[in-house]
């Protein structure tokens, strides 16, 4: 590489870094792809690190509504070019999918997308094989309620070294690779008393996926670089949230990549220390898609009326979301691991209509009070919620764009959450809509004015 490609002075006080995280403070669907959408107004470059076709991100745009699953929600604002980092696992198939159902959205996606070669990819028996996994009745094998996207398997084949990779669609010997990995996980699918995948039509998919998908491969790690070293700003889009994390979620009721900020770095090539904020979104309640223990579960009405109101059904599988109450355990360990510097608080308004709200502030595992987050899934799943109570507002208040107009135990309520988890909210979310947003007295310096 040309020392000049990177030649920014970082010591002469002309670098300006202007780089974001976003990820998720809970068990994914906080809302994620609206902020994105909000904040990527500001930025230039838009860039997902880590996850595949697994996400699903809803953006309301005016009437239209999108849900992006790995295409980074920036492709919806003209002009900023989106990254698919070595992070990611790219479904071939469903990557064209959804590049075209973009494209018959209205967007122009011409030069504005970039697909990293060092990213792995996620092919038809990876799918098999997660799905053989879901349904394997087998002992200790436990079932996650994955969304069958193939996601645990191409991360597996990352590991082992035998994955293939979007840089690989442009060798010669591509087809050949991709028939042995065809023909070694067939042994596996037949193994398991399944069918395998057929050889030929497997071929041709993926063959006739990457025709298209080669244009847009390319070295990322050096764009984004050369971006950040200019002082471009660029906001690294996370996928799934904090729980889900490979090595700090619920583990093994996770997905299989870093969903945590360090993953902005390992997933795109960008280094630590050029990363400036993080900014953290959570649900004012909580929710999650697939199996595993959740201490703030609700099975009465408050349960379902927040699904009602909220809408919560999954973007990706139309799996109903599991819904509670907010745990600020989880919360205050999520801004632990990810940095958080600012909340992004979303869907406040589904509260609008409770008499009373709880917080969990700390858990009961047997017996004794704990205010951290047990690491094995044993004892977490041992963990009942301790709750504080606090007024509702009991007032509409989607149609509010100001702090100060925000009923008051609406902002007690959110004040009492910046304590227990020792972080600012810098957003409020009232609706699905960019409008829908308010900033705090507290929100990021650049975005405010
Ligand atoms: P993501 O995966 O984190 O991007 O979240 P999802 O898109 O899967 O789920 C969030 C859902 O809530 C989407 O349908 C959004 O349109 C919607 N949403 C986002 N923010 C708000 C909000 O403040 N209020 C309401 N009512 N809906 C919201
Ligand atoms: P976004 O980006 C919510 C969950 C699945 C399952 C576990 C593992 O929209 O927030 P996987 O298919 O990844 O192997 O499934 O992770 N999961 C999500 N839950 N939102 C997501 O993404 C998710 N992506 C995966 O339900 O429990
Ligand atoms: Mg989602």
């Amino acid at each position: 590489m040309s020392p000049a490609l990177l030649s920014v002075d970082t010591t002469k006080g002309k670098y300006l870094m202007a780089t974001r995280v976003l990820i998720g403070g809970q068990w994914g669907d906080e809302g994620k792809g609206k902020i994105v959408d909000v904040l990527t107004e500001q930025a230039t470059w838009i860039a997902r690190f880590q996850g595949g076709n697994n996400a699903g991100h809803t953006v309301k745009v005016g009437d239209q509504k999108f849900v992006l699953h790995l295409i980074p929600s920036g492709i919806l604002r003209e002009g900023k070019t989106c990254i698919l980092g070595n992070g990611c696992v790219i479904d071939p198939s469903g990557f064209l999918k959804e590049l075209d159902e973009v494209r018959a959205g209205g967007i122009n996606t011409e030069g504005r997308l970039w697909i990293s070669d060092r990213a792995q990819l996620a092919l038809p028996y990876h799918r098999a094989l997660d799905g053989a996994r879901e349904t394997r009745d087998c002992g200790k094998t436990v079932k996650i309620g994955t969304t069958r996207r193939g996601i645990g398997p191409a991360y597996a084949d990352k590991m082992t070294r035998m994955g293939l990779r979007a840089g690989d669609m442009l060798e010669d010997d591509f087809e050949e690779r991709l028939r042995h990995n065809i023909e070694e996980h067939n042994r596996t699918l037949v193994f398991q008393g399944h069918d395998p995948l057929g050889m030929e039509a497997t071929v041709a998919e993926v063959l006739g996926a990457a025709e298209r998908m080669i244009p847009m491969i390319t070295d990322t790690t050096l764009l984004l670089n050369q971006a950040v070293l200019k002082g471009e700003e660029v906001l690294f889009e996370g996928a799934q949230g904090t729980m889900l994390d490979i090595d700090h979620g619920s583990y093994p009721f996770v997905t299989s990549s870093n969903t945590t900020s360090g993953g902005a770095a390992t997933g795109t090539g960008v280094p630590p220390n050029r990363i400036r904020d993080v900014i953290g979104v959570v649900k004012a309640y909580t929710t999650r898609v697939g199996e595993g223990p959740f201490p703030t579960e609700l099975f009465d009405d408050d349960g379902m009326n927040m699904a009602k109101v909220g809408d919560e059904f999954g973007a990706t599988t139309g799996r109903p979301r599991r819904c509670g109450w907010f745990d600020a355990v989880v919360a205050r360990y999520a801004v632990m691991v990810n940095g958080v510097n600012w909340w992004a608080l979303t869907k406040l308004d589904v509260l609008d209509a409770f008499k009373t709200i709880k917080i969990c502030v700390a858990y009961d595992m047997d017996g004794q009070r704990i205010e951290y987050l047990p690491a094995h899934i044993r004892r977490f799943a041992a963990c009942r919620p301790v709750y504080e109570e606090m007024p509702g507002w009991n007032t509409p208040t989607t149609h509010i764009r100001t702090w100060e107009a925000l009923p008051e135990a609406c902002r007690n309520y959110i004040r009492r959450i910046e304590e227990l988890t020792c972080a600012p909210a810098g957003f409020v979310s009232v609706g699905p809509k960019r409008d829908e947003t308010i900033l705090t007295p507290n929100a990021p310096a650049d975005l405010k004015g």
